[in-house]
């Protein structure tokens, strides 16, 4: 059993793609950056195609240029210009997802365990992930990327 379990996290660790990610615009670069963003499993890291019922495991390297106690989180659907916030990681807790404090400098993995449920539509969606003081929402991290959903 012990066996198993080691063979299937050393599977799962190896089929992590980096993933095709974008700046938010309103984001200046001098107030966060985020380095990489991988998913797994995911088989084409330029638009990832996830499963609706299986779980994927979401991780991403950010550097703030700010230090904060709190961090907040959100996902959001991007659909022409709006920002839909995605129910699952709505205003969530992000020190739930990484270690805080953060520090100015300091790069931070955040890691997110994303189930679909079975009734998401199915397409292309483009996707804002959001990281922020809750202190100070003008500190933020933010980054922009395309995923599929389909059923299988
Ligand atoms: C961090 O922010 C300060 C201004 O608040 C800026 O002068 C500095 O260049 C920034 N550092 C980085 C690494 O972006």
């Amino acid at each position: 059993m012990f066996k198993t379990i080691v063979i299937l996290s050393f599977l799962a660790a190896a089929s992590a793609t980096v993933i095709k990610i974008d700046k938010c615009e309103n984001v200046p670069e001098d107030v966060c950056t985020i380095t990489e963003s991988r998913i797994t499993p995911c088989v084409n890291g330029d638009e990832c195609r996830l499963k609706k019922g299986k779980e994927h495991a979401i991780s991403f390297d950010f550097t703030p240029n700010f230090s904060a106690d709190k961090l907040k989180t959100a996902v959001y659907y991007v659909n022409a210009g709006q920002d839909i916030p995605f129910a699952e990681l709505r205003d969530a807790d992000g020190c739930l997802y990484t270690s805080c404090p953060v520090s100015p400098g300091v790069s931070k993995q955040l890691n997110y365990k994303l189930r679909l449920g079975k009734k998401l539509p199915s397409g292309n969606f483009p996707i804002k992930w959001r990281v922020w003081n809750e202190a100070n929402p003008a500190q933020e991290c933010c980054f922009l990327a395309k995923l599929s959903i389909s059923r299988r």
